[in-house]
């Protein structure tokens, strides 16, 4: 298929300046670019007396022309950053500050461009898997993984999944990992998520830096990318968790290392329906800003544009005074939860194995044989009036983020009952 001459551009610039990260790309990542169409002639003309360009309603002073209910609703926003556009790459603002805070977690990023900003974490996600990810590709992720990976790469993208067991003992399986990867001959995708959903765990900083190694090391001879889905960054409970992303260790150690760090607003700032995420390139110099450009792309034909009110939103709570406090707040509650439920599954269960946990919203149960996961689910809901999550056949994920505390030994109970019940029947 013919490419643009724009993109055309965009690609040479690219195999200049980072010949790799070209070769990475994907056949409908070459083909993406950013278009001077209508939002870029707008930001243009911006600056004028008169500007007729952009299809937004305003008093002709730049000005929106809300109407009532929707302006008296947002009468304590201003009224520009409530209901205009915002541009296509994300709001400067915001962009700036959410990089502010990931120098502040480390300096490694002070030489990375700004982030790009996509409607939420999996949006982030799925971008970058547009631009990289070709049909057939390989990827490697552990056999414990959020189920939406299946729709963003087995179903967009039609991936060859290769799964290896998450833990190795109480740690996480970086032999695991490394005999996965080499399974793989030429380019390879890797997803690592910490903390992790559905398990909950996080490894230590030591850990996180062996892998990186093992990264590295099997960047050596072909193009491996990474995708370090932060989404649940920061909600760490144990000093033996890291909070570290593993994508600090990934800047600049290889150039067929492509890493990727896909983050946002939805758990960091407890802001789910804002739909405000991030993705970042782990090179510095002028190639992230390249690839905020095939960003650009990407959000123009299918997007449109990112949600601007969410993005001023988020913009003021970073901003906001009593913002450390509010999230080490926010933590504490879930840090009470997190120990209460640690405590309740001390004691030895004959119908379930608690697997190791020390970070993030969830715990993963494994069921003892002659337990089904959905058979448990379902009667859990039909007579306990209480709701986990099957995952595979046998494990059962709770969500200690969605409760209170003392529901959470009214669920263990109820499990008990259940799987008791269950058995008895059969
Ligand atoms: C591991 C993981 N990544 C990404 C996401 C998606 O985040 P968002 O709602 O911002 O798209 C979730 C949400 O549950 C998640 O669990």
């Amino acid at each position: 298929m013919a490419i643009h001459p724009e993109a055309q551009l965009l690609n040479q610039l690219i195999d200049q300046e980072h010949p790799q990260l070209g070769s990475a790309l994907s056949s409908f990542g070459r083909r993406v670019y950013a278009p001077k169409g209508i939002p870029f002639q707008a930001q243009q003309a911006s600056g004028c007396k008169v500007n007729a360009t952009i299809g937004q309603i305003t008093d002709g002073k730049g000005q929106p022309l809300p109407l009532d209910r929707l302006a008296d609703l947002l009468k304590g926003l201003p009224a520009k950053e409530a209901f205009l556009y915002s541009p296509i790459q994300g709001r400067d603002r915001c962009r700036t500050l959410w990089k502010k805070k990931l120098v502040a977690e480390d300096d490694r990023f002070s030489a990375l461009s700004l982030p790009a900003v996509s409607l939420g974490i999996c949006h982030a996600i799925s971008m970058a898997t547009d631009l990289f990810f070709e049909p057939g590709d390989t990827l490697v992720v552990p056999d414990l993984y959020w189920d939406n990976y299946d729709q963003i790469f087995e179903v967009r993208h039609e991936a060859r999944m290769i799964h290896y067991p998450f833990y190795e003992g109480s740690s996480f399986n970086i032999r695991g990992l490394q005999q996965a990867i080499g399974q793989v001959t030429g380019k390879v995708h890797v997803l690592l998520n910490f903390p992790n959903n559905p398990t909950g765990f996080s490894p230590t900083l030591s850990e996180i830096k062996q892998i990186s190694e093992i990264l590295v090391s099997e960047a050596a001879h072909r193009i491996v990318v990474v995708y370090c889905d932060d989404a649940y960054h920061g909600l760490v409970f144990e000093p033996t968790a890291t909070s570290q992303s593993l994508f600090y260790e990934l800047i600049d150690r290889h150039p067929n290392l492509i890493a990727l760090k896909a983050d946002g607003v939805t758990k960091e700032l407890s802001f789910f329906g804002g739909r405000v995420g991030f993705l970042s390139l782990g090179f510095s110099g002028t190639i992230g800003q390249y690839l905020n450009e095939k960003i650009c792309g990407l959000i123009r034909g299918s997007v449109g544009s990112p949600v601007g009110i969410s993005q001023y939103l988020s913009e003021e709570e970073l901003l906001d005074p009593r913002h450390e406090s509010s999230f080490r707040n926010l933590k504490s509650i879930l840090e009470k939860r997190y120990y209460l439920l640690q405590e309740g599954l001390s004691k030895e269960s004959p119908f379930w194995t608690a697997l190791p946990f020390n970070s993030g919203c969830f715990c993963l149960l494994r069921l003892k044989s002659g337990l089904q996961a959905e058979k448990v689910r379902q009667q859990l809901i039909q007579d306990e009036s209480v709701g986990v999550v099957s995952h595979k056949e046998h494990y059962l994920r709770i969500a200690f983020c969605s409760m209170t505390e003392s529901d959470i030994s009214i669920l263990l109970k109820a499990l008990h009952r259940t799987c008791e019940k269950i058995l008895l029947t059969h």
